[in-house]
């Protein structure tokens, strides 16, 4: 898979770009990108708002890609984002959070919602906070954008060097499969080692980060055992 694959659609204004994708999916043939300026009506994880800040990137890939490897896209689609921010300001503080988060200075600077599509089609939405990020004391995370931490790039720039990334990296997962991608992700992960909790519906579970295993699952040991996390929400303690 290569940037000149991807189909790249740009629309002014979108009540969301997973929705729009979700549509095209119907007839899709090839991988695309849904891309709109202004998002009205933006959805997070699990029921949450996405704010549709100007100047922001707002996009949802479309792309064949198997159910069973849902954690891997995931872990995959966070990743590059990672590496785009990396690759242009090496500097910069930035580090993992499961399951699909990425910290600058600690801090959320973007957002992934995965959704499946029609047939064997996957849609991965994307907000990144180029320049704006949303604030308020509701919010569960602390939030910064590309343009607080002195990395001034274009929306356009950064969609281009994501989808270079991002196409590398599945072909590398398909070539030799998640393992370097997987080591990759717990080497820049935060807190590693270290204490967290995972707040899930219906309780709070804590314990000492070990990474993520072979099928993207989180990993927390207590007392001597180690339990696989599937789903939830990560918190640190400071
Ligand atoms: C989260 O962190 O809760 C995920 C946020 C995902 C936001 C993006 S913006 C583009 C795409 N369209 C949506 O409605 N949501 C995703």
């Amino acid at each position: 898979m290569n940037f000149e694959d991807w189909k790249i659609l740009r629309f002014e204004k979108l009540s969301s770009t997973n929705d729009t994708a979700l549509e095209y999916s119907a007839t899709a043939d090839g991988c695309y990108v849904i891309r709109a300026d202004e998002q009205t009506a933006g959805r997070g994880r699990r029921g949450r708002v996405w704010q549709g800040l100007k100047g922001n990137l707002f996009f949802s890939l479309l792309l064949k890609f198997e159910m069973e490897k849902l954690g891997e896209l995931v872990i995959i689609s966070a990743l590059s984002l990672y590496q785009s921010i990396k690759q242009i300001s090496p500097q910069a503080d930035v580090l993992l959070k499961w399951p699909n988060d990425v910290l600058l200075s600690g801090a959320k600077v973007s957002g992934i919602l995965l959704e499946k599509a029609a047939g064997d089609y996957m849609i991965v939405g994307i907000g990144v906070n180029v320049e704006q990020s949303p604030q308020g004391k509701d919010m569960l995370y602390r939030a910064t954008s590309l343009k607080e931490a002195g990395i001034n790039i274009s929306g356009d720039d950064f969609l281009t060097l994501y989808l270079r990334i991002f196409s590398n990296n599945i072909n590398i997962l398909n070539a030799e499969g998640f393992e370097s991608l997987r080591r990759l992700w717990n080497d820049n992960a935060k807190a590693m080692g270290r204490e967290i909790v995972v707040r899930q519906e219906k309780k709070d579970v804590s314990g000492i980060f070990k990474g993520i295993d072979e099928k993207a699952n989180l990993l927390l040991e207590k007392n001597g055992r180690t339990d696989k996390i599937t789903f939830g929400d990560v918190f640190y303690k400071e």
